[in-house]
């Protein structure tokens, strides 16, 4: 039985007792929004002697608690709430009877619960029907369900969903098939998974089959696009089996979620929950679906034990993310991927405000880990990873990542295992290739260090050429010409590596002949609005609204409000958008553009 280190974002009591197993009975009420019933925990007893059970809870209500032996009935047990800290919520402390190893809490979430969205019908396509989903990650897990909510600790569970009858519920789990028109549905999750990637969303929602393991789920007028959007998903499967070992989750599909969601996508397991501001018409930004499914090894199968160690999650993801690209699309967009991923990480690097949260192992010590997000993990540990590869050659390398995937399956690894595995398997194996020191100046720098192998792009290179002679008195025309066979990513970088005080008449002409402004490409847009402000270009000013109203997609929308408030004026600007946009907002959204716009 392996140890669990307790977490400084969780108040669970893990040296006396560890959660193994949970059962959900739930019902769903959109009227008071809210989530009510019961949460059975079945505990592994580590300390004897223990008498209280403590669990993560935020803004719940709850109603009372039960304590039984395997074999025996329920019998009630008190407990108590501390006050609530604004990071972590309040400790639920449930007294333990002698022997008891399972507890039972009935409870209610807040309609402010800060893991759940409620979506009323006009916030959704159909507009008929309300919607809701949760987002666990990092630590919203408690805001609606009591639980030992921390990443070191892993559960199986089965939930019983009820639901208003039109309405189908989904969860990251396996669904016994039948619930559609029932409004009760059951799931159940089989492999151990942490807290973090437990997962419901509940609407009007249709499936179409992509593949024998693969399909999408979405609201009905839109899942026809998504499946032909995301059709290449059991090609980025297989192929990330031929590198890294089989998928170990059973199915993998995905859910398109409204555009309040506010991430990108979410790595739930078995079932992806994505924005559909991916879904562009010509798979120019599937590199999310890479992302989300390449966490079915790097985070899901081997997850960071705590959250200061999140880089172990998302810089082996991006770095995975780019191979999966690289094999079914080639090199070059993987190439371009990983050059936008850079500019991202230095943009993103310069609005940090604590010197730790540059490096790859910020300090969270009583913080909300939402609190130190940033790229930096992403971007970073993907170069940290490249680097590697590069010095000890791909065919080491993967055998390598393809190990650590192995050995540390369904467990939780923190930095510090990462690094004894590197030195034993690698380092050690090839002395002087790498250096301790060069291994720490990734760890511990607030930059990219001197001696990293970054990414290079010919596309990018003729992009800029391009660019030179556009903004040096080329005609659009001359633009027209060379830009002719430019793919999203060429775009994007175009529009990024434009100085920022171009004149208007240059951003009259470039809209003219592109139509910027109103792209429905959402990446494309978002590089575009981000000029518009910069070179005070008051003709996106409409579509941009709209826009930062529409999506909810915190990496769209957060670094426009930043550059409007930057200026006096546009932060009265971005305080006015905000007004509106506000209730269509995701709560993690809201708290952190109140942030930007206060
Ligand atoms: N696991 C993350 C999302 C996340 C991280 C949610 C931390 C809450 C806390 C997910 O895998 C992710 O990284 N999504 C990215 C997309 C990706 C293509 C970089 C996003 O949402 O932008
Ligand atoms: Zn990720």
């Amino acid at each position: 039985m392996h140890s669990v280190s307790a977490d400084a974002s969780s108040y669970a009591n893990v040296s006396a007792f560890v959660t193994t197993h949970l059962t959900l009975d739930l019902t769903a009420n959109f009227e008071q929004e809210t989530l009510a019933g019961t949460a059975e925990l079945t505990v592994d007893r580590r300390d004897p002697a223990a008498t209280e059970l403590v669990l993560d809870t935020r803004d719940l209500t709850i109603q009372n608690a039960e304590a039984a032996m395997a074999t025996g009935d329920w019998v009630p047990t008190s407990f108590t709430l501390d006050a609530a800290t604004p990071a972590f919520g309040s400790a639920l402390r449930i007294v333990m009877p002698p022997g008891a190893d399972r507890v039972r809490v009935t409870y209610a979430t807040s309609p402010a619960a800060r893991g759940l969205q409620w979506l009323s019908p006009s916030q959704t396509a159909g507009r008929e029907q309300p919607f809701l989903f949760t987002q666990a990650q990092a630590i919203q897990a408690r805001s609606f369900i009591p639980l030992q909510d921390l990443p070191g600790v892993r559960i199986t569970y089965d939930a019983t969903i009820r639901t208003p009858k039109a309405l189908v519920a989904v969860m990251a789990a396996e669904m016994t098939p039948g619930g559609e028109g029932t409004g009760v549905f059951t799931f159940k999750m089989p492999q151990p998974i942490p807290s973090y990637l437990i997962a419901l969303a509940i609407g009007d929602l249709a499936f179409t089959p992509m593949g024998t393991r693969t399909g999408v789920w979405a609201e009905p007028s839109m899942v026809e696009a998504a499946a032909r959007e995301f059709e290449d998903t059991e090609q980025m499967i297989a192929a990330t089996e031929g590198l890294y070992g089989p998928y170990r989750w059973g199915r993998y599909d995905l859910l398109v979620l409204p555009p309040s969601f506010p991430f990108g996508g979410m790595e739930n397991p078995r079932l992806t929950f994505a924005t559909p501001t991916v879904i562009a018409g010509d798979k120019s930004l599937v590199s999310l679906v890479a992302h989300e499914l390449a966490h079915s090894w790097s985070g899901n199968l081997v997850t960071n034990a705590t959250w200061p160690d999140f880089w172990l999650n998302e810089g082996f993801t991006t770095y995975l993310e780019r191979r999966i690209i690289e094999a079914v699309y080639g090199k070059a967009r993987a190439d371009m991927e990983a050059m936008i991923g850079v500019s991202d990480l230095e943009d993103s690097r310069s609005t940090i405000e604590i010197a730790q949260d540059k490096t790859l192992l910020p300090d969270m010590t009583g913080r909300d880990p939402d609190d130190a997000y940033s790229t930096v993990p992403y971007e970073q540990g993907a170069l940290f990873l490249a680097f590697l590869e590069a010095k000890f050659g791909r065919d080491t390398f993967d055998a390598f990542l393809r190990l650590w995937f192995d050995t540390h399956a369904f467990r939780g690894a923190t930095t510090d295992d990462f690094l004894t595995f590197l030195r034993t398997e690698l380092m050690d194996q090839s002395p002087g290739v790498v250096t301790e020191a060069q291994v720490q100046e990734w760890l511990h720098t607030e930059g990219i260090p001197s001696f990293a192998v970054l990414p290079q792009s010919d596309a990018f290179v003729k992009v800029e050429q391009a660019r030179d002679a556009f903004v040096t008195g080329g005609s659009a025309q001359t633009l027209a010409q060379a830009s002719r066979a430019w793919s999203t990513h060429e775009w994007m970088h175009f529009v990024d590596a434009l100085p920022r005080d171009l004149s208007l008449d240059h951003m009259r002409a470039l809209d003219d002949q592109v139509g910027f402004t109103k792209s429905t490409n959402s990446e494309i847009a978002h590089v575009w609005f981000r000029l518009a402000i910069a070179a005070n270009y008051a003709a996106a000013d409409s579509e941009m609204e709209a826009y930062m109203i529409r999506i909810g997609r915190r990496k769209l929308i957060l670094p426009l409000y930043r550059d409007l408030a930057a200026t006096p004026a546009g932060k009265i600007r971005a305080a006015t958008i905000f007004a509106k946009a506000r209730d269509g907002y995701h709560p993690m959204a809201v708290t952190s553009v109140a942030d930007i716009v206060r």
